[in-house]
């Protein structure tokens, strides 16, 4: 499944499509390049799911935490960027997170691939010359 981001005007129609194409899975493991847009395409999709808190990159909390207002429903936003090694990520105490059936947004999973649940959706996000963004997910 692909889903075009032609600028970011047009970007909260593109989360509501990515929303309405999530399935079972609670963990999203959004891969690309820096800058690629994860944290603004994730901002988006948290903002279709109803959260009104400022949305900001968790580059320096590994991860943040919101809720919506519509569901009521916690959803943890993460960034692996900066782990050094995954005993930061234990002692974080992820499993907590990935397995508590709320949703988890990821940046830089590849960090922590080994530690992914086995259902865990991978996205990725890819800039094109034109300055679009390209998500595309299985
Ligand atoms: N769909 C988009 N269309 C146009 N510009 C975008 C889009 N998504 C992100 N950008 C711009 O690209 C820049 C980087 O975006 P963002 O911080 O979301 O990237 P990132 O993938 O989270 O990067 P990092 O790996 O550093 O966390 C920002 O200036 C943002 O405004
Ligand atoms: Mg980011």
């Amino acid at each position: 499944m692909n889903i075009k981001i032609e600028n970011l005007e047009n970007i909260r129609e593109s989360a509501r499509e990515f929303v309405s194409q999530m399935g079972d899975s609670n963990v999203y493991a959004f891969y690309g390049k820096m800058g690629a847009g994860k944290t603004t395409f994730i901002k988006a999709v948290c903002e279709e799911l109803g959260v009104s808190d400022v949305i900001t990159s968790p580059t320096f909390a590994i991860v943040n935490e919101y809720r919506s207002d519509t569901s009521g429903e916690l959803i943890y936003h993460f960034d692996f960027y900066r782990i050094k090694k995954l005993e930061e990520v234990y002692d974080m105490g992820y499993e907590d997170y990935f397995y508590s059936g709320a949703l988890c947004f990821i940046e830089w999973p590849e960090l922590i691939e080994e530690l992914l649940p086995e259902d865990a959706v991978r996205v990725t996000i890819a800039e094109g010359h034109d300055g679009s963004r390209t998500i595309s997910f299985s």
